[in-house]
């Protein structure tokens, strides 16, 4: 019998396989000319863990005969915003980082103007698929169902650059609780519950109680990952992380290991995982890949 372990790395794993061929499959319909193609290629496809996208897998799998080629489009659109936001939080103007996904920035390889504008592109790129019949091999999923789509995707970007606005403007100043909590759930949490809530309006009815139930888990995860992310920028290396650590004290910015302490952040980031795991309760043994998404994510290491 495979271990949890096994178990976790095998519903990552196999979102990995998925999402890297439909992220393949995605670009190639666009018609790009060098040297931006080359850049979106690079901010695209080498590396990152693609938790959204398995997010988004997992949240779908709780209803088997569901629309999947909506929910696939909606994967690659959640990634695609991703990695626009790493082009764009790497440039010099933002966190100035040369490594990303153990590969040299987007803006490194390609330039500032390229990478700047390979985020741009990303951007629309990303409402261009969900609003696509990518994938589809059977009947087109029903137009109020891409409208909330788009909404979720857009809602979730506009909060994502609000959220990267007050990093900014938080580095070098002591923010209180709230005021990183509202950073985090912004410039991180955002997407990461969109990647749940996306695909829980693709396979739910809105009136669906599983709809709020999954807003809880996803919120809680969403917070807990960027409070993850800057505890691994102190206690991970720049080998496993794939980008500089330390770079958050480097430039004195507002993090929850700064705020309230290592030791303190890490239960902190715990105790959010633990309501993340209470809010699937009624979804019981369906939740299995979910909750295990969750645990990988407490206990990643990149
Ligand atoms: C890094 O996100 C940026 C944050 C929002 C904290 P990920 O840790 O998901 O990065 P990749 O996609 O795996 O590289
Ligand atoms: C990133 O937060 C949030 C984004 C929207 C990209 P960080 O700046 O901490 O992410 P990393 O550590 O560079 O991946
Ligand atoms: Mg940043
Ligand atoms: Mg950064
Ligand atoms: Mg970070």
């Amino acid at each position: 019998m495979s271990s949890l372990t096994d178990v976790q790395a095998n519903a990552l794993t196999q979102a990995q396989q998925r999402i890297q061929q439909d992220l393949l499959t995605a670009l190639d319909a666009f018609s790009i000319p060098e040297p931006l193609k080359g850049a979106v290629y690079h901010a695209v496809m080498l590396g990152g863990k693609r938790v959204r996208p398995a997010l988004c897998y997992a949240t779908a799998a709780l209803k088997p005969n569901a629309n999947f080629a909506a929910v696939r489009r909606a994967a690659v659109a959640i990634e695609m915003i991703h990695c626009y936001s790493l082009a764009h939080d790497d440039l010099p103007c933002m966190d100035n980082d040369s490594l990303r996904r153990g590969q040299p920035t987007c803006h490194v390889a390609f330039g500032e103007d390229t990478a700047l504008l390979a985020g741009d592109i990303l951007q629309s790129m990303a409402f261009e698929i969900l609003g696509s019949r990518l994938f589809d091999q059977g009947p087109a999923v029903a137009p109020a169902i891409v409208l909330k789509q788009m909404q979720i995707l857009a809602t979730a970007s506009s909060k994502m650059v609000c959220g990267q606005v007050l990093d900014l403007q938080a580095e070098g100043k002591r923010v209180d609780q709230d005021a990183l909590e509202n950073i985090h759930r912004n410039k991180t949490g955002a997407l990461i519950s969109a990647a749940v809530m996306i695909a829980a309006v693709t396979v739910f009815e809105g009136t669906d109680p599983a709809i709020p139930k999954l807003r809880e888990y996803a919120q809680a995860i969403g917070l807990a990952f960027q409070v993850q992310d800057d505890i691994l920028d102190i206690i991970s290396d720049t080998a496993v992380l794939g980008k500089t650590a330390g770079k958050d004290e480097q430039v004195d910015k507002s993090t929850y290991p700064a705020l309230m302490g290592l030791e303190k952040a890490q239960a902190y980031a715990k105790e959010l995982h633990d309501q993340a795991f209470n809010a699937l309760e009624m979804f019981a043994e369906d939740a299995a890949e979910l909750n295990q998404i969750s645990e990988f994510l407490l206990a990643r290491k990149s």
